[in-house]
């Protein structure tokens, strides 16, 4: 499959064709997603929460979401791969941001990267669109600013909150985002976001009334057990099912089940008379 650019998600849009995506962090996940026919990949700094074991995503380096995002390029070479700007990438200033989001495609070759922040991080978003970049706004809950929202907490559920919501979308496209982002608000929030945009606006927890979904890939197949989120839907229980397969692992290598015949390997013919004589 060739690789989807811009212009197929905007067509997506016009054409009211939902964008499928899933976060990985890692090799093999993504090229599962690939495989599977995903339209983007987002190395998201959740990969804090879910590889690292933080209880959030402030600690994440720049490092660690270059890192990981090699890894995902490698696994899903023909995929749209976004990278995650983390907390302290572009907060402090708006050519250390453009300078960061230079290293994700410079050292990782990613096709774009997101921030998250409405009419606040304008500046950063024009700037990098500004280098050449295509940037993704993300709004509604944002996890780097969870401590202002009082916690991981939907947002937008006022008229007044989602007014700001949605003056914060219009900011962020006209700074010259190519995508948009929105994080667990009520569906009907997202729908007016979606219809006064020309961008598509897709959605993590913000219901059915967007351009495409977006699911944590550890959510989707059970392996994240710290918490489930309302909006999560899992479609397989990898968790449990490694815990199955490691328990018998442990049962056979002990009770010496494993290894068996087929598992070793065999001396050369007569090698092994030689080595007894
Ligand atoms: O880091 C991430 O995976 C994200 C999603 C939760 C939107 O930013
Ligand atoms: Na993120």
């Amino acid at each position: 499959t060739k690789k989807m650019t811009r212009f197929d998600l905007q067509k997506m849009k016009q054409e009211n064709q939902k964008a499928v995506w899933v976060t990985a962090y890692d090799y093999w996940t993504a090229s599962f997603a690939e495989e599977a026919g995903m339209d983007m990949i987002l190395v998201g700094d959740s990969l804090g929460m879910c590889i690292y074991g933080y209880s959030g995503t402030v600690p994440v380096t720049m490092d660690q979401c270059i890192w990981h995002s090699e890894a995902v390029r490698r696994g899903a070479p023909n995929t749209f791969i976004i990278g995650d700007m983390p907390f302290l990438s572009y907060q402090v200033s708006v050519p250390e941001a453009v300078r960061n989001a230079g290293r994700f495609h410079k050292e990782a070759g990613v096709d774009a990267i997101k921030l998250e922040g409405g009419v606040r991080v304008c500046p950063q978003i024009q700037a990098i669109a500004d280098g050449g970049m295509l940037v993704m706004g993300h709004i509604g809950l944002t996890p780097q600013s969870s401590g202002q929202q009082g916690g991981f907490k939907a947002q937008g559920r006022t008229a007044e909150a989602a007014r700001d919501l949605i003056a914060d979308a219009k900011a962020i496209e006209a700074a010259g985002a190519f995508a948009l982002l929105v994080e667990a608000v009520p569906p009907e929030v997202c729908g007016i976001i979606r219809n006064t945009l020309q961008i598509p606006v897709y959605s993590i927890g913000a219901g059915w009334e967007a351009d495409g979904q977006l699911m944590i890939c550890s959510d989707v197949l059970g392996i994240f057990q710290a918490f489930t989120p309302k909006f999560v839907k899992k479609y397989e229980n990898l968790g449990a099912k490694t815990v199955t397969a490691f328990k018998q692992y442990v049962e056979d290598a002990r009770g010496g089940q494993f290894p068996a015949e087929e598992h070793a390997y065999k001396m050369v013919d007569g090698e092994l008379e030689k080595l007894k004589n």
